[in-house]
């Protein structure tokens, strides 16, 4: 099954404008499996009847599902172990350097349903118990989809996305089981504040990072955009702040206003002084 050449040129049009992500003409049976549960569910008769629907702009939010739809939210706690390790060294130096202001900001910038933050927010609580008691610590978490932030606001897993990167001793210590599912503990939520924000489009005052987890986001970019969202992070970042970049993500041939620093078995990078 296909869709319709028009169509599914408007849908990879509008996805790379509203939110930088690419699709190519290969992905054509992603875009029919992503699409027939909004069509079934919205008892539309096809999908260029959904897509033609969009385009005509009538209820936003048929917009957003489709384009929330598109994009891929896969997750973990603890997603990779390494860039974890890497900042609770950088967390450690940090309660040095930052211990006249006694504050640190923490942003997951594409935080998908939560397992990111909640991983940063365990962290926290596991290895800073005095930063998370008598510091101000603000991780903000971000993501494009109402979809995913809607689940992340939840804060409730199922046993599956449990038993995917997070240790069976954390889970004891961080989670309650309530209605079949895992509720992340009070101590871990109140560090996490979920917004919605585009990292391609305007983005709300936000206060100076110390650390930035840009994950797993910038490979559905195409390379301009990435350039662009990597300038705009020098800005975001401060002079002594690190931001991390997925396992599959570099930053070679784009923005070179960026020093590679060795992590423990990772790589992170600090703004060029
Ligand atoms: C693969 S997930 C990565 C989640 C997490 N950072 C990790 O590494 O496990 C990518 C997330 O990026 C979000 N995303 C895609 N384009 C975006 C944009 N323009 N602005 C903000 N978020 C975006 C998607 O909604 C999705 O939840």
């Amino acid at each position: 099954m296909k869709v319709a050449p028009p169509q599914f040129a408007f849908l990879c049009d509008l996805l790379k404008k509203r939110t930088g992500v690419v699709i190519d003409d290969s992905k054509q049976y992603l875009v029919v499996a992503r699409m027939l549960p909004i069509v079934r569910q919205r008892k539309i008769p096809s999908i260029e009847t959904l897509l033609d629907r969009v385009r005509q702009g009538i209820d936003p939010s048929l917009e957003r599902d489709v384009l929330s739809a598109m994009m891929t939210h896969e997750t973990s706690f603890f997603r990779d172990t390494k860039p974890f390790e890497t900042l609770r060294q950088i967390i450690g130096e940090l309660m040095s350097t930052r211990a006249a202001e006694k504050q640190l900001v923490i942003w997951s910038a594409a935080c998908s349903t939560g397992q990111e933050p909640f991983s940063i927010a365990m962290l926290l609580n596991e290895h800073f118990r005095d930063l998370v008691t008598s510091w101000r610590i603000r991780i903000l978490a971000t993501d494009y989809s109402d979809v995913v932030l809607a689940k992340a606001r939840e804060g409730s897993f199922t046993d599956l996305e449990t038993g995917r990167g997070l240790p069976p001793a954390l889970k004891q210590k961080y989670f309650r089981p309530l209605q079949g599912r895992w509720s992340i503990a009070q101590e871990c939520r109140r560090l996490v504040e979920f917004r919605q924000l585009n990292l391609i489009g305007n983005w709300p005052p936000l206060p100076p990072c110390d650390v930035v987890f840009l994950r797993n986001v910038m490979l559905y970019f195409d390379v301009a955009t990435r350039d662009a969202l990597l300038q705009r992070m020098r800005r975001a970042v401060k002079g002594d702040g690190s931001l991390f970049l997925g396992g599959a993500e570099t930053m070679i041939g784009i923005d070179q206003g960026w020093q590679r620093m060795t992590g423990l078995g990772c790589s992170y990078y600090r703004p060029k002084k």
